[in-house]
């Protein structure tokens, strides 16, 4: 009743526990547990070889919503397949936009955006709130349902609905929706913390709003940088991007462009903390070393050979030595790459510390790694990491995005196979076939298909 997927050639040694293996996946598929996706990962080499990055998912999915700024086409070229950026397609179909796919290619074309009316979709991705911003400015009303995500935190919207108060919007709470309305204004706006999403929801609000706006304590992240290049080029002013101070000198309307979106540096990362854990020899081809500073210095501290090169950033040999770490607002260390280098922590030798600080919740994965026979305690907001303990293959659950990779990743490393259970399709949300790059590079990873699909 379970079709295997892209088997390898099986030795005759690990048929039987392979076979087992198989048997437990079919029980979560019969049990309902299993209907996005499972993965069945066993013990692999060294990686080695070359892998693409794809774009990246948090800088597609603003550039997007973008395309409800205006009432030309804006393509964004290289889209990756990833059911987030479907989810957020869908919202903005919702928003009656036209969307279209041609290949790799995604045009949005909005006459006359409107409100979404479905809260179930808005409830999938924390990015489903980049629609506020685009479609107050450009219709003066918008009401939305309160977005969703990966549950690492509380992760209220209290920055984006203040700094649309400060810009003049009107904001009304109806049942579970927020109600804004009003012409918006230029202003000076203080976040009071670095957010990533009020920044780009904010900086699309003032980009056709009247006069100037200042974003103070405005967010770094290159996925920043990435939509104020993309709204310059559609004909905004916008200047700072990049830094804590962003100015935006709003102008009447704004044209369509074709826009091609960075590098995803969290993928980037992961697939470098994929080499450096099984002792691997990979080129990540397309990774931006400038966008993954923080992390190049943290994995050289672990002994991990690194070479930038043009082609992107080759990783070499294992990571040995115990590290400190601290998430922070970029330019520090990205709270998406904790979980990956949690894993990174479980093979060297020592004790390796991880602080969280930007999300109150991002330590699920540690139970899991747990199962395997990590070790690992969690006080407070910080992950204490006993490295070298022997991890062996178990059943885990992905319990979010990043969680869901670590897990992979960890499965490359414990002995025998590691049946990792996916419900939500945490993985497949973010990452686009990282399964099948990890394979190309020797991994053993086998995939089970959607149980409708059978
Ligand atoms: C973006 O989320 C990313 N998502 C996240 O990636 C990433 O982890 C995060 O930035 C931090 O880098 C997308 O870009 C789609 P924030 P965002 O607003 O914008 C608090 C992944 O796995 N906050 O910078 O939601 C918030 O609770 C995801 O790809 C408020 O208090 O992050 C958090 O503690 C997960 N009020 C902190 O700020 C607000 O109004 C940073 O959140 C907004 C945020």
């Amino acid at each position: 009743m379970f079709r295997r997927l892209r088997s390898h050639n099986d030795g005759d040694r690990r048929e039987n526990q392979h076979e087992r293996s198989w048997k437990i996946c079919n029980e979560l598929v019969l049990r309902g547990d299993a209907a996005m996706a499972t993965y069945l990962i066993r013990h692999s080499p060294r990686l080695s070889g070359e892998v693409e990055v794809s774009t990246a998912k948090n800088a597609v999915l603003p550039l997007l919503a973008a395309g409800l700024l205006t009432e030309d086409p804006l393509v964004i070229k290289e889209v990756p397949r990833i059911t987030d950026v479907e989810t957020l397609l869908g919202i903005l179909r919702d928003c009656g936009a036209e969307v279209k796919r041609s290949g790799n290619d995604v045009s949005v074309c909005a006459l006359q955006p409107q409100s979404p009316s479905h809260d179930e979709h808005m409830r999938k991705l924390r990015a489903s709130i980049l629609v506020l911003g685009p479609i107050l400015t450009r219709s003066g009303s918008a009401c939305v349902g309160l977005p969703g995500g990966c549950a690492i935190g509380q992760r209220p919207i209290d920055l984006h609905l203040k700094g649309l108060q400060a810009m003049g919007a009107q904001v009304h709470p109806i049942g579970g929706r927020r109600q804004l309305s009003g012409r918006l204004t230029g202003t000076r706006i203080y976040l009071d913390l670095p957010s990533v999403g009020a920044t780009e929801n904010l900086m699309m609000a003032a980009a056709l709003a009247d006069g100037l706006t200042t974003l103070e304590n405005a967010a770094k992240e290159p996925e920043i940088v990435d939509l104020a290049n993309c709204l310059n080029r559609m004909g905004a002013c916008i200047n700072g991007a990049g830094t804590g101070t962003v100015t935006i000198m709003g102008v009447d309307r704004l044209h369509g462009t074709i826009y091609k979106p960075i590098p995803d540096r969290v993928e980037a990362g992961t697939l470098l903390c994929a080499a450096a854990v099984t002792d691997g020899s990979v080129l990540v081809r397309g990774a931006c070393p400038e966008h993954l500073r923080s992390l190049l210095f943290k994995l050289a501290e672990t002994g991990v050979g690194l070479r930038e090169t043009p082609a992107g950033i080759r990783v070499n040999g294992r990571a040995i030595s115990p590290f400190e770490v601290r998430t922070l607002a970029y330019p520090g260390f990205p709270t998406d790459m904790q979980a990956p280098m949690t894993v990174v922590a479980l093979g060297c030798h020592g004790s390796s510390i991880l602080h969280e600080t930007v999300f109150e919740n991002r330590f699920m994965h540690v139970t899991e790694l747990n199962r395997l026979g990590a070790q690992i305690r969690v006080e407070g907001g910080m992950a204490i990491v006993e490295g070298g303990a022997p991890l062996r293959g178990a059943m885990v659950r992905s319990t979010d995005l990043r969680a869901g990779a670590a897990l992979m990743l960890a499965g490359l490393i414990a002995s025998g196979e590691t049946i990792l259970n996916d419900p939500a399709g945490h993985i497949e949300r973010g990452y686009q076939d990282l399964p099948e790059k990890l394979r190309a590079l020797g991994a053993d990873i086998e995939q089970t298909e959607d149980l409708l699909g059978l």
